[in-house]
């Protein structure tokens, strides 16, 4: 699991190759074994391969979405809001477990944000993204993953260049001192 935090990046170029079936039912497994708060599930996911809506939802924003339109794969996480309070933090864990089990398939992944986004001044990505899809009213839209074989090749990040000031040690004050060795 370290080596996939070490090596994970997010990968917004992608080759036309396809995501095989079984890698796609790897990836809706790792959506299902999310952990939710009370085990709520409050998320519906919506796995997109079709090549002009994949193109349609690319338009969500008009920057930061683009590169879905290369994608082998579009998965929308959206959630009823009325049946958690934390749908945001359930479709997130969701997003950022499938987007790993992505890296662990030798797939490359991006996080688009479409929740408090907007398509243009009047129309807002979610908007957009719901009807695209047929998305019922009920359910708001959080992000989209996209998914492909990578045509880059993104560095991890180095050790050295993690902001351990971000890390603090029992109280506020004091920062916790672990370097990580490069
Ligand atoms: C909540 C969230 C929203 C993001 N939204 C977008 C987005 O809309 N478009 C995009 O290209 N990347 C998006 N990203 C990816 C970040 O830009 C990326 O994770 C960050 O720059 C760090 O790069 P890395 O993932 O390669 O480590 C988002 C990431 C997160 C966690």
């Amino acid at each position: 699991m370290i080596e996939l935090v070490r090596t994970r990046r997010s990968i917004r170029t992608y080759s036309a190759e396809p995501v095989s079936s079984d890698a796609i039912a790897l990836l809706v497994e790792t959506l299902l074994r999310s952990p939710s708060s009370r085990n709520n599930k409050p998320w519906e996911f919506i796995i997109v391969d079709d090549r002009q809506l994949l193109a349609g939802l690319a338009q969500a924003k008009s920057s930061g979405s683009q590169f879905l339109k290369s994608a082998a794969l579009g998965i929308v996480i959206c959630a009823d809001s009325s049946k958690s309070d934390v749908w945001i933090e359930d479709c997130s864990i969701a997003a950022i477990l499938v987007q790993m089990a992505a890296h662990s398939l030798g797939l490359g992944s991006c996080w688009i944000q479409i929740r408090s986004r907007m398509q243009n001044e009047s129309l807002s990505s979610e908007q957009h993204v719901r009807e695209l899809l047929d998305i019922p009213p009920a359910l708001n839209v959080a992000t989209i993953i996209s998914i492909g074989h990578p045509d880059e090749i993104k560095e991890p990040v180095p050790g050295n260049r993690l902001d351990f000031g971000k890390v603090r040690h029992n109280r506020f004050g004091n920062v916790f001192g672990a370097k990580i060795e490069d």
